[in-house]
């Protein structure tokens, strides 16, 4: 009695995913173990998050991913894993872009199938990045598990053939509709990432040791999910440590054959 329920859950689960279009190249995991924390950022995967620094694994708001790409493995590509959690009473969505205003945006959405009694659903879609519009997409993709616990959502997946591992990673949510998602609601947006390299998107310099007076104009406030500032923080933060190595004086007649060599120039 009990193995026939089993069966008929599976089946029904099968269909569930197959009757829906665009989901052919899927294929779900027979693993449900979700585990999804931030060990190992910056050193042995990607991560984004916002906001600020939050931890998946607590119990405040949290919206999570992170990606651990393999070296290229001809013809194929790259095969990368994807972690994404977040909370939404609708779905919660994982984009890789060159550039979220043109274009298109591969995003993955992760939810919960409320008329399939919570039920995890997962399903790729295109997103034209013009006017929004999502669209169902044939993408590979494989190892797909997750899990709704309330507004709770955890999923994992691999997409075994990316052509690709320069991207903006977005995160963001939005609600079912009857018929299905509605327009993708971005709340976090990486800036270019190499997707390759656990570490893109941390700052490599040191945190340094500046002038009390120097630090509050030189120093930057570096939270690892606002990523897009990357390139101002960086040049900020290089710019701290080299005035921390020399004296206030120093730099201050530094700045002075600066501001020299600038107004001789115009
Ligand atoms: C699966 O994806 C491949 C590559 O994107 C595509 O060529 C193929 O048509 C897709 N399969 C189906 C059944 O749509
Ligand atoms: C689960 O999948 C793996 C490969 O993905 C396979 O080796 C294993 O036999 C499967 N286990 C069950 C119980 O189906
Ligand atoms: C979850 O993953 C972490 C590392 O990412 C590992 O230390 C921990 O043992 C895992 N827990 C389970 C239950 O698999
Ligand atoms: C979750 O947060 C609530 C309120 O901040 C706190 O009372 C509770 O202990 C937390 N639970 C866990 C498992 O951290
Ligand atoms: C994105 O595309 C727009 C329109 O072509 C362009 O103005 C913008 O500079 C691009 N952004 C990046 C980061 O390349
Ligand atoms: C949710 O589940 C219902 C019932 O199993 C199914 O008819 C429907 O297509 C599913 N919706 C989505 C978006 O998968
Ligand atoms: C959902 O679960 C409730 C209670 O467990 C049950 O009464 C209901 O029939 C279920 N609905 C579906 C669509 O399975
Ligand atoms: C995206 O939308 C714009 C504006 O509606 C349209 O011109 C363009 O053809 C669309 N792009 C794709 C790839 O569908
Ligand atoms: C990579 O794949 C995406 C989605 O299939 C496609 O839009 C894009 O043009 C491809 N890029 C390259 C460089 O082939
Ligand atoms: C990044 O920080 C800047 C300045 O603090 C802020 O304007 C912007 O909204 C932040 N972006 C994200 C995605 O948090
Ligand atoms: C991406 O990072 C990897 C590992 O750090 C590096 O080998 C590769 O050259 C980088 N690719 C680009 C395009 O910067
Ligand atoms: C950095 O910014 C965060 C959020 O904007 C703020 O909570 C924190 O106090 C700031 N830290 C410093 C050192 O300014």
């Amino acid at each position: 009695m009990e193995r026939g329920l089993i069966l008929l859950v599976a089946a029904l689960g099968v269909y569930v995913a197959s009757g829906v279009q665009g989901t052919s190249n899927l294929s779900f995991s027979n693993n449900t173990q979700v585990n999804i924390s931030h060990n190992g950022c910056g050193v042995t995967k990607l991560c984004v998050r916002t906001p600020g620094n939050c931890d998946p694994t607590g119990n405040t708001s949290c919206l999570f991913a992170s990606v651990i790409s393999s070296t290229p493995i001809a013809p194929n590509g790259y095969e990368m894993s994807f972690q994404l959690r977040g909370d939404s009473m609708g779905y919660i969505a994982l984009g890789l872009t060159v550039n979220a205003s043109v274009g298109t945006t591969m995003l993955f959405i992760c939810t919960e199938n409320s008329t399939n009694n919570g039920s995890f659903f997962f399903q790729a879609m295109d997103q034209n990045n013009t006017n929004g519009v999502l669209t169902p997409a044939e993408r590979i993709t494989t190892e797909i598990r997750g899990i709704v616990n309330g507004n709770v959502i955890k999923c994992e997946f691999t997409v075994p053939k990316m052509n690709s591992t320069t991207f903006s990673i977005l995160l963001g949510t939005g609600t079912l509709l009857g018929n299905g998602f509605s327009s993708f609601n971005m709340s976090l947006n990486s800036g270019l990432l190499n997707l390759t390299n656990p570490a893109s998107n941390v700052p490599t310099t040191v945190p340094p040791v500046v002038n009390p007076t120097m630090a509050s104009t030189t120093m930057a406030n570096t939270t690892m999910a606002n990523t897009t500032m990357a390139n101002t923080t960086m040049a900020n933060t290089t710019m701290a440590n080299s005035i921390g190595a020399v004296q206030p004086h120093a730099v201050l007649l530094l700045l002075s054959v600066l501001t020299l060599s600038v107004m001789l120039r115009a």
